[in-house]
């Protein structure tokens, strides 16, 4: 099949090479065309592990292509995805819809013979009828059909999370549509990935409740983890106590600073917006937001508090700077909250991640960049864990403790353990963890 992918970013690139390498003629075309001239030199524009590889083979195999030019990429399609930016609108939180409807308006100038039009980006309910209404209004006499088919993958383990899904779910009420969806996921109903058929709105839907349950499920734990602290318990153990329930699961149950990222601020915010413009408003979600985003001046709080009150002239050095671990990006990360309230405070800060510096250096003012961990904490007055990168995970302690000024350590994604930092000669402080 030959697949149109508009807007090659996270979700854009990596599904289409993982449709590349199903099998299918893809091109994945971007108006950036820095991001394209560097895909088409064979430089990959952002980190995801894996992709450098995916890309190339499929490159070399004659299955993926990129271009700035939409032109022949549309005419050619059997089917075009669109899975450009849908970034909070300022002001409300709603998603902003500006590039979904100008691919759309492209892709109705230039499609050809019968047209599966799927919207990958996450977009409110709605937005698909908003589509069709475009393409109808642009050309009465165009034959497709829009598709609704949220992505569900995760930063960091996209390429997995794409070919070896949970589920894919699309939402479509054409039988055309459905037969052609159904022969592009082919190679996944082998390994009996199950497929949801619903309507375009459910599918809508689906995608912000299950960004918003997720949510949800870290704030609740990480409220746990605040209770904790208060009555001597431990997190992690209360964690595993009820995610062996099968009910409740063990994933996405680590407490830690606050969810950040592209995708589940903004993605609840816009849940939000459209429940209350639907006399629907979702309560739990509009409290996960508010416990959230103050989440992260508690965390700036207890680095203050872990050296007595007072950073004025300290200098902190901190660990990992992207909202997750195996990606560079920064949207939305708390680090983005946690360094600039430090500074507020007085302290200077000296920050390390293996990835995610060159998009920090843009966002964060005043920082010193350290060229590793061990640079980063010399002669540091603290260290603060952000970010759990595995080369975070096994530090020679010794040569930390060493190099810091005074042995403290704030780790606030609980990657090591108390007693043994105490042995260790640490003051260690962490994340619900007595
Ligand atoms: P991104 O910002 O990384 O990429 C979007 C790309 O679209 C950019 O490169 C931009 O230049 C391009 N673009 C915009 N308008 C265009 C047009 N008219 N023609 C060609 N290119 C155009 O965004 P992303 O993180 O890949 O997210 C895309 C969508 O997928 C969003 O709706 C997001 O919520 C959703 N999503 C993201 C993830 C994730 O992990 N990042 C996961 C699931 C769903
Ligand atoms: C998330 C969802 O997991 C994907 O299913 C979805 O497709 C994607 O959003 C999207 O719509 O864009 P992603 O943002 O890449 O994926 O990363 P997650 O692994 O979900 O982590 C999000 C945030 O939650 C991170 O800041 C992470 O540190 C935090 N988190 C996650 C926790 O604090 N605790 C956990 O147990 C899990």
């Amino acid at each position: 099949m030959r697949v149109t992918i508009i807007g090659a970013g996270y979700v854009g690139l990596v599904s289409g090479a993982c449709f590349a390498d199903f099998g299918h003629t893809v091109t994945c075309v971007d108006k950036d065309e820095g991001k394209i001239a560097r895909l088409q030199n064979g430089e990959i524009p952002i980190f995801e592990p894996g992709l450098d590889d995916l890309v190339k083979d499929n490159v070399d195999q004659g299955r993926l292509f990129f271009t700035t030019d939409p032109n022949q990429a549309i005419r050619d399609a059997d089917a075009v995805f669109i899975a450009v930016g849908t970034p909070s609108r300022r002001g409300d939180g709603h998603a902003d819809l500006t590039y979904v409807y100008a691919a759309a308006e492209e892709i109705a100038g230039l499609m050809q013979g019968y047209t599966v039009v799927v919207t990958k980006s996450t977009v409110p309910v709605g937005t698909g009828d908003e589509v069709e209404a475009i393409i109808k209004r642009t050309r009465p006499d165009a034959d497709f059909s829009v598709v609704s088919n949220p992505e569900f993958l995760r930063e960091g383990a996209a390429i997995n999370d794409f070919k070896r899904p949970d589920r894919v779910v699309v939402g479509t009420d054409d039988e055309r549509a459905k037969a052609r969806m159904t022969d592009l996921y082919r190679p996944l109903f082998l390994n009996e990935t199950p497929i949801v058929f619903t309507s375009r709105r459910t599918s809508e839907l689906t995608k912000y409740a299950a960004n918003a349950f997720l949510a949800m499920k870290i704030t609740f734990i990480n409220e746990i983890a605040d209770l904790c602290e208060a009555v001597g318990a431990n997190v992690q153990e209360v964690a595993k106590g009820i995610g062996l329930d099968n009910r409740i699961g063990r994933k996405f149950l680590n407490a830690g600073p606050g969810y950040g990222g592209s995708c589940f601020p903004k993605d609840t915010l816009a849940l939000m917006k459209t429940a209350r413009d639907a006399g629907a408003p979702i309560e739990l979600i509009e409290t996960t937001v508010r416990v959230n985003s103050a989440r992260k001046q508690k965390m700036a709080q207890k680095i203050v508090e872990a050296l007595d009150g007072n950073v004025t002239g300290k200098t902190i050095a901190i660990l990992g700077l992207t909202f997750k671990p195996n990606t560079d990006d920064m949207r939305d990360a708390p680090a983005l909250d946690i360094v600039p309230t430090l500074q507020d405070e007085g302290a200077k800060v000296r920050a390390f991640d293996p990835e995610g510096m060159k998009e920090a250096k843009h966002m964060l003012k005043d920082v010193t960049f350290a060229s590793g961990p061990y640079d980063c904490v010399q002669g540091a007055d603290a260290v603060v864990i952000i970010t759990e990168w595995d080369q975070f995970r096994a530090l020679d302690l010794d040569r930390v403790k060493d190099a810091l000024k005074s042995p403290i350590m704030i780790d606030l994604r609980n990657i090591y353990r108390p007693q043994e930092m105490e042995a260790k000669g640490f003051k260690y402080f962490s994340v619900g963890r007595p």
